[in-house]
């Protein structure tokens, strides 16, 4: 038994904050973003904008992608950083949103590898037949936790959503999924605030994304490089009989050296970062609904999934569209 991606959904909040607007909140230009990230504009939740209302509407498409009722769901997986609340958890509230009661709900935290995380996890329930239809989802209002006097990380990061409709099949589908982390890495790329830590550097407004770049940099393209390799070795599938690599979005310099360690023109690289930014947990979901509706990604093609976050963590995924 395997799973497989039903429907795919994505949403965008309406906002749009460009390299140009950031100019005037931090010391930074627009050749400097593009050149160094691939960054020209990014969404923003609106004020009252939650996670929850981005999963939603990404939800909503997936499931109408997918041709699937409320009521056809049995799991919920949402991988994200920013909840809406500490709880109950994003699962719980967007199970409620739709009108969907008792199957299990919940939520993943492991930065932008929230999503990876969650279809790694519901990709067992359903090979395992605890699960017939789960909805999967990478929804971030990360932008809302940035420092946006700190112009090496505020001009990074934008808000959004992504979903999956998971069904099982006889025929792959998810054909190998890989999950790691090391919290050696920990103080690299941090929030250094939270319910346990007491909230006083939020109190204080000293808290914010914090990331140590060029380090992070340097570990992400060499741990990347290798979870590409690890994935395609687990699954006896060659990098030449790849279709599509759907990477997370962090930078496209590292989105390239990936590429160029798999051999693949960037003709074959789904990238979204110039429009988007770094979305987190919602960077590759959002990525693949966006190549699903403009015709790229087609069913029956390979497809290789990766991203690397904060822990660090990173995870990677298989697919046969
Ligand atoms: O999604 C989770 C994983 N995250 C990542 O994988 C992100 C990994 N890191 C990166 O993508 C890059 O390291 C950054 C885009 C964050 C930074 O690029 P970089 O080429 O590594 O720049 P840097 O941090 O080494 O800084 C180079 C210079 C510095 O100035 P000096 O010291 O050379 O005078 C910075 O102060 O660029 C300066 N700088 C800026 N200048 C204009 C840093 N941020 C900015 C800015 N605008 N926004």
């Amino acid at each position: 038994m395997y799973s497989t991606i039903a429907g795919t959904g994505s949403y965008l909040p309406e906002k749009i904050l460009t390299n140009a607007d950031l100019e005037k909140l931090v010391d930074t230009n627009d050749e400097w973003i593009r050149s160094r990230t691939g960054i020209e504009r990014r969404h923003i939740a609106s004020e009252g904008e939650t996670t929850t209302d981005l999963a939603e509407h990404a939800a909503r498409r997936a499931m109408q992608a997918a041709g699937v009722a409320p009521g056809d769901i049995d799991l919920i997986c949402v991988g994200t950083t920013t909840p809406d609340l500490v709880f109950p958890n994003v699962g719980s509230l967007l199970q409620d949103r739709l009108g969907i009661h008792g199957c299990p709900a919940f939520s993943m935290e492991a930065a932008c590898t929230s999503f990876m995380y969650a279809l790694g996890v519901a990709d067992k329930f359903v090979r395992l037949g605890d699960a017939k239809c789960a909805l999967v989802v990478g929804a971030e209002t990360l932008t809302r936790i940035v420092d946006w006097k700190d112009r090496g990380t505020c001009v990074l990061f934008g808000d959004g959503a992504g979903a999956v409709i998971l069904k099982p099949s006889a025929e792959p589908g998810i054909l190998c999924t890989r999950l790691h982390s090391d919290g050696r890495y920990k103080d690299l790329l941090l929030y250094p605030d939270g319910v346990s830590k007491g909230f006083a550097l939020v109190r204080e407004g000293k808290a914010g994304v914090q990331m140590k770049g060029n380090e992070v940099y340097k570990v992400a393209v060499n741990t990347l490089g290798g979870l590409v390799t690890e994935t395609l070795q687990a699954c006896g599938i060659g990098k030449e009989q790849l279709d599509w690599l759907v990477p997370h979005q962090a930078n496209i310099r590292i989105i390239e050296a990936i590429a160029k360690r798999l051999d693949m023109p960037m003709e074959r690289v789904i990238v979204t970062i110039a429009e988007q930014g770094n979305t987190s947990a919602a960077s590759v979901p959002l990525a693949l609904d966006t190549a699903v509706r403009d015709g790229r990604i087609r069913r029956g093609q390979l497809l290789l999934l990766e991203a690397f976050g904060g822990g660090f963590t990173w995870g990677s995924a298989l697919v046969r569209y």
